[in-house]
């Protein structure tokens, strides 16, 4: 018996042909996981459209027939916010071949990419021209413009520019009736009423398909530098972010790594210490410098006076390009050599205010080892931007099955403390099906009113991403 989506996807195909619609089952096989490997789904088929007005026609098509759409960047979603559901009965919508940098203006330092850009691309469009798109994370080689509007991606260099809600001057987006939203004009000033370009910003496409986005450039720096410095524990990483703080606005990025996980990281990718000695903790500090005192300089007098203050107990300054993208590398690999070295975790992608995050570290450790004996509770990543991936590792208890049973529990129990704290539940990485039931019970009334109630309002037949973010 054919289904709805199948009805659809045959008319689709009839519309607008074998490039943009098919059924192959070993086409769609890749994008039905996710790329941590902890979601499957099915769908009737993928349909790549090349144009917004393909995308219109899709989604207008899809809402008469009531037929649910995923839309699908680069797949690289940490929460299974791009993957289909289990029972299937939807069509996979693939970005990935609206590819195109529609304009880069140097002097306006603008570009408008189409949502099937990959974050990479743009940056080596936008250094060619002398310019940067500032925000970068691991999976820049995969990840698309679409995918990290949709779920405001941070990353590791959040701390100047803000996350992709700051960088996006104007989106168009194809709304769950069809219709286009065009908001691509750039304009500086207007109060028309409420924004639609940032209510589609991280709504997971839930709310409409982001089609392309007007993104801000930044000029590129006279130079960089990156640091790693080695130092006692959270609350001496803290207060090394403050001085900084204070005395410069040219950190970028300041990255906490805990002893354990940059030793997975060093074993992971077969590298030596960067520091003679080991420490409790260690912070990766980039720097850009403004022309007036090379950021190297700046990093080294500054650390130097941390360091005769007794805040840190070492640091190096990377001599080299080298040496500074070997320092991001392993922490970009982090996630992978954590999962390699110390095996099954719950991971929790929590932020607190970024003051109260090493009290919050000290008590989740305390709290959850001393209740699930066994188990070793890390976290490392963006405490410049109070976001942690804390890890709880299975170690001796560890099962295939832990990260359903008792790992359920242990998650809530985290969740529970970071609410205590005045925290977030998902800082960068979003609800997608991963967190959606924790979102329900912890989310206050009135956001899970407001969210339910524009989802409605907005995609009556709930045609788009079901099962995402809204509870
Ligand atoms: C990171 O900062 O490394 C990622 O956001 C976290 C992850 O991959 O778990
Ligand atoms: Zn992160």
């Amino acid at each position: 018996m054919t289904s709805a989506a199948d009805r659809l996807a045959h008319e689709l195909l009839g519309r607008l042909g074998d490039k943009v619609v098919t059924s192959d089952r070993a086409a769609l096989a890749p994008w039905l996981t996710d790329w941590r490997g902890r979601w499957t789904g099915e769908a009737a088929a993928l349909v790549q459209p090349g144009s917004t007005e393909e995308v219109s026609t899709i989604v207008a098509a899809a809402n008469e027939a009531g037929v649910p759409l995923v839309p699908q960047g680069g797949n690289t979603s940490m929460v299974g916010g791009a993957t289909p559901p289990e029972e299937g009965g939807v069509l996979l919508l693939s970005l990935r071949r609206m590819n195109r940098i529609r304009s880069l203006d140097e002097h306006a330092r603008v570009a408008v990419c189409e949502s099937g850009v990959v974050l990479e691309t743009l940056h080596e469009a936008a250094t060619a021209r002398g310019l940067r798109f500032p925000l970068t994370l691991g999976s820049k080689g995969s990840a698309t413009i679409g995918g990290l509007v949709s779920t405001n991606a941070g990353g590791t260099q959040v701390l100047r520019f803000g996350t992709m809600r700051g960088l996006v001057a104007g989106l168009e987006a194809v709304l769950p009736d069809g219709s286009v939203h065009d908001g691509l004009s750039g304009l500086k000033k207007d109060n028309r009423g409420f924004s639609l370009d940032q209510l589609l910003i991280g709504a997971e496409g839930t709310l409409g398909v982001v089609t392309a986005a007007r993104l801000k450039l930044a000029v590129q720096p006279a130079d960089h530098a990156t640091a790693l410095c080695g130092l006692e524990d959270p609350a001496a990483a803290l207060a090394l972010l403050q001085r900084l703080e204070g005395e410069t606005d040219q950190v970028e990025g300041f990255e906490l790594i805990p002893h354990d996980s940059l030793e997975a990281g060093l074993r992971h990718l077969s590298m030596k210490a960067p520091l003679a000695r080991a420490h409790g903790h260690y912070v990766l500090i980039e720097a850009t410098g403004n022309g007036d005192e090379p950021s190297a300089t700046l990093l080294e007098r500054l650390l130097g006076e941390a360091l005769a203050d007794g805040l840190i107990a070492d640091a190096t300054v990377a001599a080299t390009e080298a040496k500074s993208a070997a320092l991001w590398r392993l922490r970009d690999g982090l996630s992978d050599a954590e999962k390699q070295v110390y095996g099954l975790a719950t991971q929790h992608d929590i932020s607190v205010p970024v003051e109260a995050m090493p009290a919050f570290l000290e008590e989740v450790e305390d709290k959850v080892e001393a209740r699930w004996p066994g188990v070793d509770v890390s976290g490392y990543g963006h405490l410049g931007d109070g976001n942690i991936h804390l890890h709880v590792r299975a170690m001796t208890r560890g099962s295939d099955d832990w990260r359903e049973g008792e790992g359920v529990e242990i998650e809530r129990f985290v969740h529970d403390l970071v609410v205590a704290h005045g925290g977030s539940i998902s800082a960068e990485h979003g609800i997608g099906q991963m967190k959606r039931d924790e979102l329900a019970r912890l989310g206050e009334p009135a956001r899970l009113h407001a969210m339910r109630a524009i989802k409605a309002a907005l995609d009556p037949n709930g045609i788009m991403n079901p099962g995402k973010l809204v509870p």
